[in-house]
């Protein structure tokens, strides 16, 4: 055991463990690919202003900064999102619209440890900039549904909750609370994990003796699933904003959007749900995020709109809305429901070696047959021919290629096939072409 341990929450990939992050990242790059989405990264290092200024006080106190040799404040990145918006704003104006990127790196928060969350985690971001309707919110979601059912995860896996910032703007300022809705969204992100007790407490401590019935408000409006409820709990809270055309234009967008899940054939992934309100400072309309239907890990992703970030960079008005997914929790999720493929590293051709007589040949076709794309190994010792085709059945290799005196004298290699223990020659000097013969 060694005494240098690595960091709590940053974790070390052996072969088996990098086996299972490569698969997720060959779904997560080939769906991204299948929506017409191009891949992009930044700096894992940015300036400290840029977290502070844009991703909110959770994160914020999350931060992994210090003060580089240049006496530079820099961090980490927690997320990716404000340097996507950088990146947007330097170029908006030569960049195609609508604009689809998405990226899969590392990000980095000092949480406090425990199930779903680290300290250093990968995520996928899929983000789409330039379009203002929801056909973007659809594209995204759809995306995040095919992702998920990329691993195999279906409707009764998981759930994508939907919900809408504007719709609590509207509906605080219709109970009158306009003016300290960022503080009560902050106690509504936390609705499910404290007690409605405690929920209750701080509401009073902000806006005072109203808090408890402003507590009953809330707790109506988390109860909402449908455009039908949401109508009944905004005719309590005030007829004229129920009546209003804010309301009624954001339910237009709603419409568009519930058709279009229906349209896509996905409406069964997703549900109306304002419990979701994102401790994100940025965000602006729709918000969303994915978890397991039992509701036993975190949100698998999480996103939502956030119009005026790209603005905040020093750019043009660009509209924006996209998501994230870590790696955590999802393959937490793959395993506890069985379906994590299990990946064993396999090669072409183990190269059985009879001597040292034989060694050079076979070196000189080790390399010419690893020139011509196959994957080719051998053993660096000279072993008895058993041993080596225990090696060669250890590595995964579908063929051992035997160099013995015999065959080198008759110009050919015998090729024994590790599974079936079926053999055949193969001639020497066309070998790449008979190996790929017998692969086929
Ligand atoms: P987020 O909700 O902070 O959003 O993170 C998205 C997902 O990343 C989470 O649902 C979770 O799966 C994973 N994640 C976050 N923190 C950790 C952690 N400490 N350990 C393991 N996994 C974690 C964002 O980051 C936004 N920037 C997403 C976004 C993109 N919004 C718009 N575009």
């Amino acid at each position: 055991m060694s005494k240098f341990k690595s960091l709590p929450g940053f974790r070390e990939f052996y072969p088996e463990d990098f086996a299972e992050r490569r698969f997720l990242f060959q779904v997560w790059r080939q769906v991204a690919r299948r929506f017409g989405f191009q891949e992009f990264d930044g700096p894992a290092l940015e300036s400290l202003e840029l977290f502070k200024a844009k991703s909110g006080d959770e994160i914020e106190s999350q931060l992994f900064c210090f003060e580089d040799k240049g006496g530079r404040e820099i961090s980490l990145r927690p997320e990716l999102t404000p340097t996507l918006a950088r990146m947007i704003a330097t170029r908006a104006n030569s960049l195609k619209r609508p604009i689809k990127w998405f990226s899969i790196g590392d990000n980095f928060r000092y949480e406090r440890m425990q199930k779903g969350r680290l300290r250093c985690f990968t995520q996928l971001n899929a983000d789409i900039l330039g379009e203002s309707g929801p056909a973007a919110e659809l594209e995204l979601l759809a995306l995040l549904v095919q992702l998920l059912q990329g691993f195999g995860l279906g409707a009764d896996d998981f759930l994508i909750r939907l919900s809408d910032r504007n719709l609590w703007m509207l509906y605080l300022e219709a109970l009158g609370f306009a003016d300290k809705s960022a503080a009560i969204l902050e106690i509504v992100d936390k609705w499910e994990r404290i007690s409605e007790e405690s929920a209750t407490e701080k509401l009073v401590g902000l806006v005072g003796d109203s808090g408890s019935s402003l507590a009953g408000s809330i707790r109506a409006f988390l109860e909402v699933r449908n455009l039908q409820d949401l109508k009944t709990a905004f005719e309590s809270a005030s007829e004229e904003a129920a009546e209003g055309s804010a309301l009624s234009e954001r339910l237009d967008d709603w419409n568009c959007l519930l058709d279009g899940l229906e349209a896509m054939g996905i409406a069964q992934f997703v549900e109306m749900d304002l419990s979701i309100v994102r401790g994100l400072a940025y965000y602006t309309g729709f918000v969303f995020e994915a978890f397991d239907r039992a509701k036993e890990n975190r949100a698998i992703a999480g996103g939502g709109r956030y119009n005026g970030l790209v603005r905040k960079m020093g750019g043009p008005e660009m509209p924006a809305v996209g998501f994230g997914m870590g790696d955590v929790v999802l393959a937490d999720l793959l395993r506890e429901r069985g379906i994590m493929p299990q990946f064993v590293d396999t090669i072409d051709a183990y190269l059985v070696i009879g001597g040292d007589s034989e060694r050079s040949v076979a070196l000189a076709d080790a390399s010419l047959l690893r020139q011509s794309g196959f994957s080719v190994d051998y053993s660096f010792k000279n072993q008895a021919f058993g041993k080596q085709l225990k090696a060669a059945s250890a590595s995964g290799a579908r063929f051992a290629l035997i160099y013995g005196s015999e065959e080198l004298e008759n110009a050919v290699v015998k090729a024994r096939n590790l599974s079936d223990r079926t053999e055949q020659d193969l001639p020497r000097n066309q070998l790449p072409l008979a190996l790929r013969d017998l692969l086929a």
